[in-house]
C-alpha cells in the first residue's frame, strides 16, 4: 500500500470515526450532513425507502487466509473476480447488483446491505457544492463500504456529460451536439480524458458517458445530448469519447487511478422514438418506442455500440424506450443475445433511472424479467430495500436462477477490479488542481470555437472587427452562464443564472474588443437609455442578439414547436433597427425554425450549448479562428417538415466558411 492510499485511508476512517461520534449510538439519524442528507429534504429524487427488508448481519469476519487471491493485484480481473464470487453469500451478491441513488441511502446500509453502487443524479451534489466537499462525500460513502466483509469498494457513478456538470467548478465542456458540429474525434478524446480527470479529483471513476444516441427527431428534449442524427458521426465521437474517458490511446489502461468507466448509453434505438409514444404522461417522445424493422435498428443505432465495445467499453446502458412495444429493460434478446453474445460485451450492463419499474407488471416481476432479460446492476435508485427483498425472493423462488446472479455479479467485480478499485478506493488529492484547470478550459475554449456553425452570412459582416464602433449585444442569453450551458449543469434540468464560474459570451465580447466602453448590454434589446446625435435613438455600428433555449434536460424539452418565441422575434426587430448590421447567436440544444427571421439578421450563427467557455464564441465572431463547424442535424425550414431530410433550410453538414 502506498503512501496516498494510506493516508486517504486515514483521512477516510478519521472521518467515518467523526461521523459516528457525531451520531451517537441511537442510529444514523442526523449522519454528518455532508455525507447524506434525506431525499425529500434533497427536493430531487424519489420517495424514500419503504420497504422492509429482513437480511441477516453478516459477521464482520475477516477472510480466513492472509492473502485471498482477490487481493492480489498481481492476478488478473476474471480470476480474482472468480476467487471473489467463491467466498460471497447471497446476499452480499445481491448488495453488488444494487445501484442507490446518494440521497436515499443511510450510509451504514452500504456496509449493512453490501450495497455495491452509488449514483450521484442530475444535481447529486453534496451540501457545499465544493471538489473538497464531493470527495470528501464520495471517500466517506466508500469508507462504509470498506468495512464490509469482503472489502468489496463501491463503484461511484454519475453523469459527467459536458465536464463533471453536477460540481462548481469544473470545466463545463460544449454538449454533444456541439461536439458534433465540430465532428473532431481527436479533440473529442481530449475532451474526455480531462473530464475523466475532473472526476477522478473528486474520487469518481464512473460517468454515464457517452449518449450515443442517433436523434432523429428534433422535438425530442435530449438531442442536444446526442453527437449527431448521423450514425457514423455518432459511432467516430462515441468511440473517440471512451478512449478518452478509460485512457486508452496513452498506453494506459483502466486500473490507471486517473481512468474512468465509460458508459455507452443508452442501449438501443435511442433517439428513434416516435412523437406521441411516450409513456410519461407530461412527455411527448423521450422513453417511446422505436416502431422499426431489426435491420434498420441494427443499421442506425447499433455501430456505436459496436465501436465503443472495441474501444474497451465495459459497461452500458439500457434504454428507457421500447422496441416495437418491448421495453428494452425487459428485452432478452437485444440485451443478452445481441449485445453479450453476438458482440461479445464481456461488461456489465445497468439499468436506467427507475426504468425497471416502466416494465408493464409488478415489482417483483419488474425484477424478475430485468435481471433475467440481463440486466447484471439496477439503478433502483431509492427503495433498494424493496428491490433487495425482490431479488432474494425471486431467487429463493426460482424465478432468477443462481447462475444468472453469479454472472451479473461476476461481471461487475471483474470490472471493479480492472478498474483497480481494491488498490486505490479513494480519491487522490493530488488530482485537485485537475479541476477547472486552465489547460482545461483552454481545451473546452477551443471546442467552443470549433462547433460554430455559420448558417448566413450576407455582406460578409462576419468576421467583425474588433475596432467596431457603437456595438450593442442584446438577449438574456448574451450574459447568462445557465443558458449557454443547459440542462445537465448544476441541476438536472439545469438552471438559468450565475450557477458556476465561467466566461459568458457578453464578457467575451467586451474582451475581444479594442474598447469595451463601446459595447452596450441590454438583456431585452431596446437600448432605450442610448441617445445619438439630436437625441435621435442610436444606431449601432453592430448588433448581436443572442436568442435561443432557456435550459430543459429529457422529457421536459420534448417541444412540438420550435419557434423562436415571441420576444426573441420582438428583440430581433429591435436590434434590426438599431444596428447597421446585425448578427443573431443562436444558443440552443438544436436547430430551431428560424425561416421567417433570417432576413431580419445579416449573419445567423448557432452556438449550440458551449458552456463555461464563452470566449470561444468571440475568437471566432471576431476573427481570431476561422468557422469550420458542419451542422450535425439537418435545420428544418418549417415544423411540418421536422422529420423531412429531402427539402431543408438547411442539410447536416451544412456551414459556410
Ligand atoms: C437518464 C440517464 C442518466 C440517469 C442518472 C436517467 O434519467 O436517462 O441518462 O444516466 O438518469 O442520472
Ligand atoms: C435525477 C436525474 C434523473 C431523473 C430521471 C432526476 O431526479 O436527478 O439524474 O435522470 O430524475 O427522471
Amino acid at each position: 500500500m502506498n503512501r496516498r492510499i494510506q493516508t486517504a485511508r486515514a483521512l477516510a476512517a478519521l472521518f467515518l470515526v467523526l461521523c459516528l461520534a457525531a451520531c451517537g449510538p441511537g442510529g444514523p439519524t442526523g449522519i454528518a450532513p455532508t455525507l447524506t442528507k434525506p431525499a425529500a429534504a434533497a427536493g430531487e429524487t424519489g420517495s424514500a425507502p419503504t420497504a422492509t427488508v429482513v437480511i441477516e448481519e453478516q459477521p464482520a469476519a475477516p477472510v480466513e487466509e492472509q492473502s485471498p487471491v482477490y487481493l492480489d493485484s498481481q492476478a488478473p480481473a476474471e480470476t480474482r473476480a472468480a476467487d471473489l464470487l467463491a467466498r460471497m453469500t447471497l446476499e452480499e451478491k445481491i448488495g453488488q447488483m444494487t445501484q442507490v441513488e446518494k440521497n436515499s441511502i443511510h450510509p451504514e446500509a452500504i456496509t449493512r446491505l453490501h450495497i455495491g453502487s452509488l449514483l450521484s443524479g442530475g444535481g447529486g451534489a453534496p451540501a457545499i457544492n465544493t471538489p473538497e466537499a464531493w470527495a470528501e462525500m464520495v471517500d466517506g460513502f466508500q469508507a462504509y463500504a470498506m468495512r464490509t466483509r469482503l472489502g468489496i469498494p463501491l463503484i461511484y457513478g454519475v453523469d459527467a456529460v459536458h465536464g463533471h456538470n453536477n460540481l462548481k467548478g469544473a470545466t463545463i465542456f460544449p454538449h454533444n451536439i456541439g461536439l458534433g458540429a465540430a465532428n473532431d474525434p481527436a479533440l473529442v478524446e481530449r475532451i474526455a480524458r480531462a473530464t475523466a480527470l475532473e472526476m477522478a479529483a473528486t474520487g469518481i471513476r464512473w460517468n454515464f458517458a457517452p449518449v450515443v444516441a442517433v436523434p432523429q427527431d428534433i422535438r425530442w428534449g435530449r438531442t442536444y445530448e446526442g453527437f449527431s442524427e448521423n450514425t457514423e458521426i455518432v459511432t467516430a465521437l462515441g468511440a473517440a469519447y471512451v478512449r478518452g474517458l478509460q485512457n486508452a490511446s496513452e498506453g494506459g489502461d483502466l486500473s490507471h487511478p486517473e481512468a474512468v468507466l465509460a458508459t455507452p448509453k443508452h442501449y438501443i434505438g435511442d433517439g428513434g422514438t416516435l412523437w406521441g409514444t411516450s409513456p410519461v404522461p407530461a412527455f411527448e417522445i423521450d422513453r417511446g418506442d422505436v416502431p422499426v424493422d431489426e435491420a434498420t435498428l441494427r443499421a442506425l443505432y447499433l455501430p456505436p455500440y459496436q465501436a465503443a465495445i472495441a474501444a474497451g467499453a465495459q459497461s452500458i446502458m439500457v434504454s428507457f424506450n421500447s422496441w416495437n412495444g418491448t421495453k428494452l429493460h425487459a428485452h432478452k434478446y437485444l440485451l443478452t443475445d445481441v449485445l453479450k453474445g453476438e458482440l461479445g460485451f464481456e461488461g456489465f450492463l445497468v439499468s436506467d433511472w427507475k426504468a425497471i419499474d416502466e416494465i408493464p407488471g409488478s415489482a417483483y416481476s419488474d425484477v424478475v424479467t430485468s435481471i433475467n432479460a440481463g440486466l447484471d446492476m439496477i439503478m433502483v435508485p431509492s427503495d433498494y430495500p424493496a428491490f433487495i427483498d425482490n431479488v432474494r425472493r425471486a431467487v429463493d423462488n426460482g424465478d432468477i436462477p443462481v447462475a444468472r446472479i453469479d454472472d451479473a455479479v461476476r461481471r461487475i467485480l471483474t470490472v471493479k477490479f480492472k478498474l483497480g478499485l481494491f488498490e486505490h478506493p479513494y480519491s487522490d488529492p493530488a488530482l485537485m488542481s485537475q479541476v477547472g484547470s486552465p489547460e482545461h478550459r483552454e481545451l473546452a475554449r477551443q471546442a467552443v470555437a470549433k462547433s460554430l456553425v455559420l448558417l448566413q452570412n450576407e455582406g460578409q459582416v462576419l468576421p467583425l472587427s474588433k475596432e467596431t464602433g457603437l456595438l450593442f449585444v442584446g438577449g438574456e442569453a448574451a450574459d447568462n452562464m445557465g443558458i449557454q450551458c443547459g440542462g445537465w449543469t448544476i441541476e438536472w434540468q439545469g438552471k438559468k443564472g450565475d450557477i458556476l464560474p465561467g466566461v459568458t459570451i457578453l464578457e467575451a465580447i467586451q474582451a475581444t474588443v479594442a474598447d469595451p466602453a463601446g459595447v452596450r448590454y441590454d438583456p431585452k434589446g431596446q437600448f432605450a437609455d442610448e441617445a445619438g446625435a439630436g437625441g435621435q435613438p442610436a444606431v449601432a455600428e453592430v448588433g448581436i442578439a443572442v436568442v435561443g433555449e432557456s435550459p430543459y434536460a429529457e422529457g421536459a424539452g420534448d417541444r412540438a414547436d420550435l419557434s423562436l418565441t415571441a420576444a426573441d422575434v420582438a428583440l430581433i426587430q429591435a436590434m434590426r433597427q438599431r444596428s447597421q448590421k446585425l448578427v443573431v447567436i443562436l444558443v440552443s440544444g438544436r436547430p430551431l425554425v428560424i425561416t421567417d427571421q433570417l432576413s431580419l439578421a445579416d449573419a445567423w450563427v448557432a452556438a449550440w450549448l458551449p458552456g463555461s467557455e464563452g470566449q470561444g464564441v468571440a475568437d471566432v465572431l471576431f476573427g481570431d479562428l476561422p468557422f469550420t463547424g458542419r451542422l450535425p442535424y439537418t435545420w428544418p425550414r418549417s415544423i411540418d417538415q421536422v422529420l423531412d431530410r429531402q427539402s431543408p433550410l438547411y442539410p447536416l453538414g451544412y456551414g459556410l466558411q
